[in-house]
């Protein structure tokens, strides 16, 4: 069942063209770590601006988004949190979801292994508008358009950029995402008991003119409890609940759960800059730790997702072992990342911020000394 997805994508590569048969046909809608790393390396074939136009907020639980509704291409929840092991599949180390959902999804879990007997885990959550380009052009060059189009939506249009979207999966499905799941017992207890934890299923099976969408037997939305029981309590699929939401239909209450605060933590190591719009290749939120200084580091707010998750941005890269937190760490920090290290010219040596207040490991190139800071 598994497709040898690194293989079709460097074969694709080498020689697909929009006349050449797909390779394959299937059905996962994320990509694992490592290819979106190989993805990103290529991203300058990709032209992501294209898919930029837009306008929805995505902060509200129930945001409309879909192929119509697209969200900013800026935007990314300010709450994000990584999944704990034993809430994501294997192979997929940071899995982030907003603090509301992750704890939902988390009670959600708990009740599924003493009710249904299963295990079941996030293979795909929060998904970056880049990182959805980087998916959404894979799909294309994989499948082709219509397929892709089907399966995977275009960047901005995806609801993996709230922050409140997971894709379930389980060990008794190896770990995929294939409509057949739908037929056990297992997925049948999903589908009826996700929204008991605010959980809505967004695309399902027979929809597709409402949705755009194929059937997603694993692709549940985080809408909060109430709003799922009045979803529940209608004859509508979630699109047109959040669609008659969006029109402010005097028929529904549409209510909005507050939403925990969360503490941002902005512990981290970027490279060189003087002023924030030298970090701007780490992200739209992405700032310089001390403005105006000539040794200042770029920082992004780890609890709204590292940006370099697929670890290739060369600064810093994010850790979320640790229980209701992520914070991201120098590609130095060999004490947590066994793979940790610089590319090929740089080397790790100790630096301070400029304000000398802690220490911290970077990547200079090599012979440089610690005063003149690089990104490496
Ligand atoms: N698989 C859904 C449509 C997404 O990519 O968001
Ligand atoms: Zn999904």
């Amino acid at each position: 069942m598994r497709i040898a997805l690194p293989l079709a994508f460097a074969a694709c590569l080498a020689a697909c063209d929009d006349a050449a048969p797909p390779p394959s046909a299937g059905h996962d809608t994320d990509l694992p770590p490592e290819v979106l790393a190989d993805a990103e390396q290529k991203a300058d074939q990709v032209d992501c601006r294209q898919y930029d136009d837009g306008q929805v907020d995505g902060a509200s639980l129930l945001a409309l988004v879909n192929k119509q509704d697209a969200l900013r291409g800026s935007y990314a929840p300010a709450d994000l949190l990584p999944l704990g092991a034993e809430l994501r599949m294997p192979d997929r180390p940071v899995v982030l979801l907003r603090a509301g959902a992750r704890a939902a999804f988390e009670a959600l879990t708990s009740a599924a292994l003493v009710e249904a007997g299963v295990d079941l885990r996030a293979r795909s959550a929060y998904r970056s508008f880049r990182e959805q380009c980087l998916t959404f052009d894979f799909k294309v060059r994989e499948n082709g358009l219509e397929h892709a189009d089907r399966y995977s939506a275009r960047p901005g249009r995806s609801q993996h950029q709230l922050g409140t979207t997971v894709d379930i999966t389980a060990e008794i499905w190896d770990w995929e995402l294939e409509p057949e799941m739908a037929e056990t017992a297992e997925a049948g207890w999903l589908a009826t008991n996700a929204g008991r934890f605010g959980f809505a299923l967004s695309y399902p099976a027979g929809q597709e003119d409402l949705t755009g969408y194929a059937f997603e037997p694993w692709h549940f939305r985080y809408i909060g409890v109430e709003a799922a029981a009045e979803l529940a309590a209608s004859d509508l699929i979630l699109e047109e609940y959040l669609r008659a939401c969006a029109a402010g239909d005097a028929g529904f209450a549409c209510p909005e759960e507050p939403q925990p605060a969360v503490p941002v933590n902005q512990e981290f190591i970027g490279g060189a800059c003087a002023t924030d719009a030298d970090c701007a290749s780490l992200g739209p939120d992405a700032l310089c730790l001390v403005e105006d200084h000539p040794g200042g580091y770029c920082t992004v707010p780890c609890t709204r997702g590292c940006p370099d998750r697929a670890g290739n941005n060369q600064v810093t890269f994010c850790h979320g072992e640790r229980e209701g937190e992520a914070w991201c760490r120098s590609k130095c920090d060999f004490s947590r990342f066994p793979e940790a290290g610089c590319r090929e010219g740089y080397t790790c040596l100790d630096g301070e911020r400029p304000d000398g207040s802690a220490r911290a490991d970077v990547c200079r190139p090599e012979g440089q000394l610690p005063d003149a800071v690089t990104e490496g």
